[in-house]
């Protein structure tokens, strides 16, 4: 049997191939040495200290913060909502989220909720995954602190409608999940009123894996979660209070953030606009060949409302993890099957517990990876 060509669809967990300016934006400074900003005074470490500072006016820049000592980086999203989550919230506190939040922002929930006496308050979510911002204002209490709100679904692909909970959000501060829409949606900090937006660096903003952040309001009471080395005022043994310094202990993770302002660039000289119109014809091309297949069952927003590019479905007769070892070993088409860890999101679309099987085409899809796809699942069905 011939080999297929292996078509990537999992871009929903890390985007993949890289553009070429990522790869050599972090080989040349692995050669050139510039990896220890702050530290010392030669020319490494200033090159270093450097690239850093570039890459932090680009992400703030790219998110509408006009300060970037308010823009962190941190090790991935997961890392950045935990700064903002137990940060943010003491016991007491009251928080409205959606019912389509990944583990990342569970987790930490569930934790406050069990052991500080945080109250968790999920607002209704769709089958297809969406919440209707009309509903927040009536679940606001006094000591609603906190709404966190996943900008794009990595399971349905649904997406929030942030002016409008940006909106409805009273008193509270408005944090953002932006790990699958970075990159694809425009987002603006400060024109929607986020007080505190998460991003990952290795997804569709194209960076390495061990990469992300966030962009936090003016003025925001925010502690660090981890305390440490900054490279600034080593006199003291107290951490520093300076931002974004305080926020970043430890020797960061400069080649990934050279990786990540290259993939910016990229974004800036393809066009958030041209990245998106692409993804969205492989996903509409993906939807309508699957309608048309017996025994699928696609979740997720109606057709022709906008979205992010996580398709989720199941197979009659088949179960997810048995799709997605069929697709991989005999097509080559790489997908994620199971709960996408996020199990919130399943039981809202009533795919909990064996979930769905995803696939997540990215920018550098073309349509035959799709219809490779396609026809890979109808000779599935057929045979099953
Ligand atoms: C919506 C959402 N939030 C958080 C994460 C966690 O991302 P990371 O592993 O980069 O921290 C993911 C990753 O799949 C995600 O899709």
């Amino acid at each position: 049997m011939q080999t297929p060509k292996n078509v990537y669809l999992d871009n929903a967990a890390t985007s993949f191939p890289k553009p070429l300016e990522v790869e050599q934006a972090m080989a040349r400074l692995l050669r050139e040495g510039s990896l220890s900003p702050g530290r010392s005074a030669h020319a490494f470490s200033l090159s270093a200290s450097r690239v850093i500072f570039e890459a932090r006016e680009a992400v703030a820049e790219f998110f509408g913060c006009r300060d970037s000592s308010r823009t962190v980086f941190t090790s991935n999203v997961t890392t950045a909502l935990n700064v903002g989550i137990f940060g943010l919230l003491q016991p007491g506190d009251h928080v409205l989220t959606t019912g389509v939040e990944h583990n990342s922002v569970m987790r930490p929930l569930r934790f406050l909720e069990k052991k500080r006496g945080v109250a968790v308050e999920m607002l209704p979510t769709s089958a297809a995954g969406e919440i209707d911002p009309d509903d927040i204002p009536a679940r606001l209490r006094k000591n609603t602190r906190l709404l966190i709100v996943n900008h794009a679904s990595n399971v349905t692909g649904a997406l929030a409608d942030l002016a409008a909970i940006g909106s409805r959000k009273g008193q509270a501060l408005f944090l953002v999940d932006a790990a699958q829409s970075a990159g694809v949606f425009p987002i603006d900090v400060e024109a929607v009123g986020i007080d505190f937006l998460a991003f990952t660096g290795h997804k569709a903003l194209f960076g390495p894996t061990g990469t992300g952040g966030f962009v936090f309001a003016k003025g925001l009471a925010l502690p660090p979660l981890m305390l440490g080395g900054t490279g600034s005022h080593s006199e003291a043994e107290e951490q520093p209070g300076l931002a974004p310094d305080c926020y970043e202990s430890g020797t960061p993770n400069t080649l990934g953030i050279a990786g990540l302002a290259a993939g910016l660039a990229f974004i800036r000289k393809t066009g958030m606009e041209t990245i998106r119109r692409h993804e969205e014809a492989l996903v509409r091309l993906l939807l309508d060949g699957l309608a048309r297949m017996p025994g699928v069952t696609v979740y997720g927003p109606p057709t022709g409302r906008q979205r992010g590019s996580a398709v989720s479905l199941r197979m009659a007769g088949k179960s997810v993890a048995e799709l997605a070892f069929l697709l991989d070993r005999h097509h080559g088409i790489m997908s994620r099957a199971g709960l996408h860890c996020a199990p919130a999101a399943h039981r809202s679309i009533g795919t909990f517990p064996d979930g769905t099987l995803r696939l997540s085409p990215g920018f550098f899809n073309s349509e035959e990876d799709i219809k490779a796809a396609l026809a890979a699942l109808a000779s599935i069905s057929a045979s099953s």
